[in-house]
């Protein structure tokens, strides 16, 4: 069909004028400073890729549940230390599925502003209210939850909603101080941990590191970044688990994920079980040395406060940060430009990600590429 919508065509129309048009890329040979594989699992050999049967058949609530979902999640619930787990075909549906289907009318959920996607879309499915507060400000939030516990009724419940690594920033919030806050103010406190799976608490996550499992009511892990696999996972109480597999409809209204996929993501894990001290110790080594060159760069001053994986540079406008971005990838570094609108307007940015394979040397010569062309 040829003819296409005028309102759509002038949105595309929009965003090429705006140099934020979106193309799918080509694979990729350049030195890796932007993929998610933080602990270059996806490269390991010693993660066996066991080939099982090939789908899943069917939703798991139906056919799809194969006995290695068992398998999993009891893994899953004793390394996260969490009561219960339950797999999800990716985060994104986890994030859809919980919000969607737990907050429920009536009630209010607060969520950092800079919080992913999917937590957004899932708040919209469902039929809580949802406010944002700002970026990792507990201040803020509490002068929200005053005005807005003032206006409800008695039975309103609160959900607070955070990451431990923020996305497009890789800062996090002060967990534990978010913790005794939601305690004390009677909220139930959800954190996102997709970008924190495998890295922290001894290949665990940030929560786990923290030791406040028992504070928060639900920690969404994924498997497609560290783990290098796909799908996720959301860890909370028995009676959590029990409600989703009733109500989240992403998990009962689509094809579990093929017993091939379970397999490798237990694999993973019992890779990262045996190996995480020393994987983990080279990627904080990295996290490191990275710190260590921009403040010998003098170029510190322009990256946001991070202590994981994810180092972002502020460059503003997209022309300037994918230009960049551009002279980077000419070198050889696969350094990705994050635009607007995915972030606010004047708050572009490059984002690095670490993993255990990048070297010293390209450590260095990417900062000092990047220190020569920030200053042309
Ligand atoms: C914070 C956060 N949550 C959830 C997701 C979605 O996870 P998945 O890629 O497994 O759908 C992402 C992915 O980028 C993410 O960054």
């Amino acid at each position: 069909m040829e003819k296409f919508p005028q309102k759509l065509a002038s949105k595309i129309s929009q965003r090429l004028k705006d140099n934020a048009l979106r193309s799918l890329p080509k694979a990729s040979q350049l030195v890796d400073f932007s993929s998610n594989d933080y602990l270059g699992l996806t490269k390991n050999e010693k993660i066996e890729r066991q080939i099982q049967k090939n789908g899943a058949t069917g939703s798991r609530l139906l056919t799809g549940n194969h006995e290695l979902f068992d398998e999993l999640e009891a893994l899953l619930q004793s390394h996260h230390k969490a009561e219960s787990a339950l797999v999800f075909n990716s985060g994104y549906d986890a994030n859809v599925g919980f919000f969607s289907s737990v907050p429920q009318r009536g009630d209010i959920v607060l969520y950092d502003e800079l919080v992913h996607a999917s937590i957004r879309d899932g708040i919209q499915m469902g039929h809580a209210k949802g406010y944002k507060f700002a970026h990792n400000d507990i201040g803020k939030l509490k002068e929200k939850l005053v005005s807005l516990r003032a206006q409800s009724s008695r039975d309103t419940e609160f959900y607070v909603v955070t990451e431990s690594v923020f996305s497009m920033d890789g800062d996090s919030p002060d967990l534990k101080e978010m913790a005794t806050f939601c305690a004390k103010n009677n909220c139930f406190l959800v954190v996102d941990e997709a970008h924190a799976t495998g890295i922290f608490g001894k290949g665990t996550d940030l929560i786990s590191e923290l030791g406040l499992e028992n504070d928060v009511f639900a920690r969404i892990i994924t498997f497609g970044k560290a783990l290098g696999c796909h799908g996720a996972a959301i860890l909370g109480s028995k009676q959590l688990k029990q409600y989703l597999v009733n109500f989240a409809r992403s998990l009962i209204y689509t094809t579990a994920l093929s017993p091939h996929s379970v397999a490798v993501i237990l694999s993973a894990y019992q890779y990262l079980k045996k190996e995480s001290s020393g994987i983990c110790k080279q990627l904080y080594q990295n996290i490191d040395y990275f710190k260590q060159e921009i403040e010998r760069f003098r170029i510190s001053d322009k990256f946001i406060a991070s202590n994981s994986a994810i180092q972002c540079v502020m460059i503003s406008g997209n022309n300037k940060v994918k230009e960049i971005a551009g002279q980077l990838q000419q070198e050889g570094f696969d350094v990705k430009p994050i635009l607007s609108p995915t972030v606010k307007e004047g708050a572009e940015r490059l984002r690095f990600c670490l993993h255990t394979f990048n070297t010293n040397e390209e450590i260095s010569q990417v900062l000092q590429s990047l220190k020569n062309y920030m200053a042309t």
